[in-house]
């Protein structure tokens, strides 16, 4: 057992805080918040992660997890993961600021020979900053970048396919490693600048492959032919794989979109030419636009119809709307005159659009059913009921949750 602190208690700081508890560690997780300080103490998650809340009320009832918002606490933790946000700059670079001033609080109370290691998604070469302003050769800057999906957070840290740890040596990043022996995965050992990279490179590729993706669908449904098809054909070929193959209204959330952006940011600097990158940006945008285009052709740029719009989070199984496509979609077609009524079943109030209860609420008298986010409860929907509240037969499902062939026998048109 290891005493580990961990600075910044958001989607990852949190996770990585109870993934720590669960190894048997004693942690330690400090936020300038004090509102979600107390929630937490209080056993409640701040946000919905799916049995982060279960497990969080477990590691404290073995007395393995304790929050402050107090750094002097950090005094007898000897490794501290630093988990904050890198929000996107206007140029698309990440601003460093919560780190590097989380980590100017905390170096006089950090005990010699601790490890500082930064969890959160970083530009390449910020470890020297970070060096730069601890100035202490009694703490180890370590990198050991985060591969957490939101909606799996918890079994992604348990089952990771790597563990990436940066380090100056091998000796030193063999010493991080050890806290997560309990965890069957490959240790990927390297230095600080490859394993921030890592992070990035991954990232990008991912968000690469999903805006293949969605161009494949787009053509495919053009073509006549079966998108579903076509992708199963492709991820058949195991150089690529099925995973990550299921087209969507556009990929968001706060991790994509602004280590994309992070990763031409940092390529243009470095002179080299990234143009996929920016293609990728570019046809993530043409996919959202895609879905508004359909609803204003099937209605003849006729704009004041009823839309339903089922889901506003990013993805299923989360409540961040961060980057979410579906918000965007939502408001683009609200700008443009619809009406339009939203559910989800985690978001319940929205700043700009109209949100209900209910998704009978939602569909009552609504001309068009648009899916936009692929929530379980979805897919169980029962056609003969939808077609009780609806106005209009038609749907345009951009997540392929609901099965056409019966809706189609309740006399439903499919965009
Ligand atoms: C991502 C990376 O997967 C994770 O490794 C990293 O640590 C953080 O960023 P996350 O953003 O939580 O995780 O979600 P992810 O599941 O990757 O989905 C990202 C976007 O792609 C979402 O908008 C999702 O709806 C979309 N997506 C994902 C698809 O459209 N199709 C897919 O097959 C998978």
């Amino acid at each position: 057992m290891k005493k580990v602190g961990v600075v910044g208690v958001g989607y990852v700081g949190l996770t990585q805080a109870i993934g720590m508890a669960q190894l048997g560690h004693s942690v330690i997780a400090y936020d300038i918040d004090q509102a979600k300080i107390e929630k937490l103490n209080k056993g409640n998650s701040p946000f919905f992660e799916p049995g982060l809340e279960e497990a969080l009320v477990d590691a404290q009832s073995k007395n393995l997890i304790s929050f402050s918002s107090d750094a002097d606490n950090f005094i007898n933790a000897e490794y501290i993961f630093l988990c904050l946000p890198t929000p996107q700059d206007e140029d698309g670079s990440a601003d460093l600021t919560y780190l590097l001033e989380a980590v100017s609080n905390i170096r006089n109370v950090l005990k010699p020979n601790s490890y500082l290691i930064i969890k959160s998604t970083v530009p390449v070469n910020a470890w020297k900053q970070v060096e730069q302003i601890v100035k202490r050769d009694d703490v180890f800057v370590i990198s050991n970048p985060e591969f957490l999906r939101e909606g799996s957070a918890l079994f992604d840290f348990h089952n990771p396919d790597r563990i990436v740890i940066g380090a100056t040596n091998k000796e030193l990043g063999q010493i991080v490693a050890e806290l997560y022996e309990n965890i069957p995965s490959t240790i990927l050992l390297t230095d600080n600048t490859s394993a921030e990279l890592i992070k990035y490179a991954a990232n990008s590729f991912l968000a690469m492959k999903l805006s293949f993706v969605n161009d494949i669908a787009a053509l495919s449904d053009n073509l006549n032919a079966s998108s579903s098809d076509v992708l199963k054909g492709v991820g058949l070929d195991k150089r690529i794989g099925n995973k990550f193959l299921t087209p969507g209204p556009g990929w968001g959330g706060s991790c994509f979109p602004k280590d994309v952006r992070a990763l031409v940011n940092i390529a243009d600097k470095e002179k080299i030419m990234m143009p996929l990158l920016s293609a990728a940006l570019k046809s993530n945008a043409s996919a959202q636009d895609r879905v508004v285009d359909k609803v204003l052709k099937y209605f003849n740029q006729k704009t004041d119809a009823k839309v339903a719009i089922l889901g506003l989070a990013f993805k299923a199984n989360t409540d961040d709307f961060r980057n979410s496509p579906a918000v965007k979609i939502a408001n683009n077609l609200k700008e443009k005159g619809f009406e339009v009524r939203c559910y989800d079943p985690q978001i319940k109030k929205h700043a700009t659009l109209a949100t209900f209860e209910s998704i009978h609420e939602v569909v009552n008298e609504a001309d068009m059913l648009l899916i936009l986010t692929e929530w379980d409860d979805f897919r169980q929907l029962d056609p003969k009921e939808i077609s009780r509240n609806m106005q209009g037969r038609v749907i345009l499902d951009t997540r392929h949750v609901l099965n056409r062939p019966t809706w189609e026998l309740h006399k439903f048109r499919f965009l």
